[in-house]
């Protein structure tokens, strides 16, 4: 089995991501590290603690992670996520007190420890800023090319981003972090906006998880419900809500749900296309550095995605 570490800022899209890694059986699921966005560090691990909870995945640890960007003092969550996620990031819906503590070593620790220990088998999925990721590969440069694979969601290689006309949330939280991610010699692949604005899921999906009548599947469905919601207010072109970080750990585990674009990339991180991920074509002689995504076959991720969290919800 893969050995897998999701690195998330536990919101809603990130909770049906640990539910896609608990559910697949191909996955080792041997840690979780929490970063800040969606909500703030403490609370994504906490939120993190609740979900594996709900799925019975008890054995797996929660790490928490860098509090806000190398180059911040402070974060504070902005009033569109906690209009996205709900300001406890799962929806508002209320998840018993964890009975499990969060470990007491750092995330950043914990992903230097398990890249030296397994190397490529070891596959990160980030769905949150790239923090955690940039401080581990400042302190242990070694595990660039120790770790097997690395899949964000994150980026946008066409515009418009989602919090900018250029940028992407995860990224324009910490461009540095994601620039010095992005130019080192780690294997990375890139699942942006450009695909998951076009994975879609919608309330006859979640009626689906609620007609199971357990709890994991009446839970899932109200948070759920309250993001498809709010992309009704945000987004109503959609028609649905997007499964942007899900989609990552689907394209880590199976990486034909995509097609990718080979490029040498980088993150701006000035000036006004501040947290934009580039393709620059006068670097296409450069060696390339990421495996974009750039389209993706919706109607079999979907399905695969259906298949998985509808037989762990049932159990
Ligand atoms: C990304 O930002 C977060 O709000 C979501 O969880 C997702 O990881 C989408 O831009
Ligand atoms: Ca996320």
């Amino acid at each position: 089995k893969r050995k897998m570490i999701l690195d998330l800022d536990t919101g809603i899209d990130d909770s049906l991501a640990i539910a896609y890694a608990v559910g697949a059986p191909d996955v080792d699921l041997i840690g979780i590290m929490s970063s800040y966005g969606n909500v703030l560090v403490d609370q994504a691990a906490d939120n993190s603690l609740r979900i594996l909870e709900l799925l019975g995945a008890t054995d797996v640890p929660v790490f928490v992670g860098e509090p806000h960007s190398s180059t911040t003092e402070h974060f504070d969550v902005m009033a569109i996520s906690q209009q996205i996620h709900g300001k406890n990031g799962i929806g508002e819906v209320a998840l018993p007190k964890p009975k499990r503590a969060v470990e007491t070593q750092s995330a950043v620790d914990f992903l230097i420890d398990a890249a030296h220990k397994y190397g490529s088998d070891l596959t990160l999925v980030p769905t949150g800023p790239l923090t955690n990721l940039a401080a581990a590969l400042k302190k242990a440069p070694e595990i660039a090319t120790e770790i097997g694979n690395v899949t964000i969601m994150g980026g946008a290689l066409t515009v418009p981003g989602n919090v900018s006309h250029f940028a992407e949330a995860n990224i324009n939280q910490d461009a540095e972090a994601a620039n010095a991610v992005f130019t080192s010699p780690i294997h990375l692949t890139m699942v942006g906006l450009d695909v998951t604005l076009r994975t879609l899921l919608t309330t006859t999906e979640t009626k689906s998880w609620r007609d199971l009548q357990t709890t994991a599947g009446e839970k899932f469905a109200d948070i759920v419900d309250y993001y498809i919601d709010a992309y009704k207010v945000t987004s109503p072109h959609l028609h649905g809500c997007a499964l942007h970080d899900p989609l990552a750990v689907g394209v880590a585990i199976d990486p034909s749900f995509v097609t990718t674009f080979d490029l040498n990339m980088f993150v701006q991180a000035e000036g006004e296309d501040y947290g934009r991920t580039i393709g620059d074509p006068a670097r296409l002689k450069e060696p390339t550095n990421v495996k974009v995504a750039i389209n993706v076959d919706q109607d079999r991720y979907l399905q695969a995605f259906m298949d998985n969290l509808t037989g762990l919800f049932k159990k």
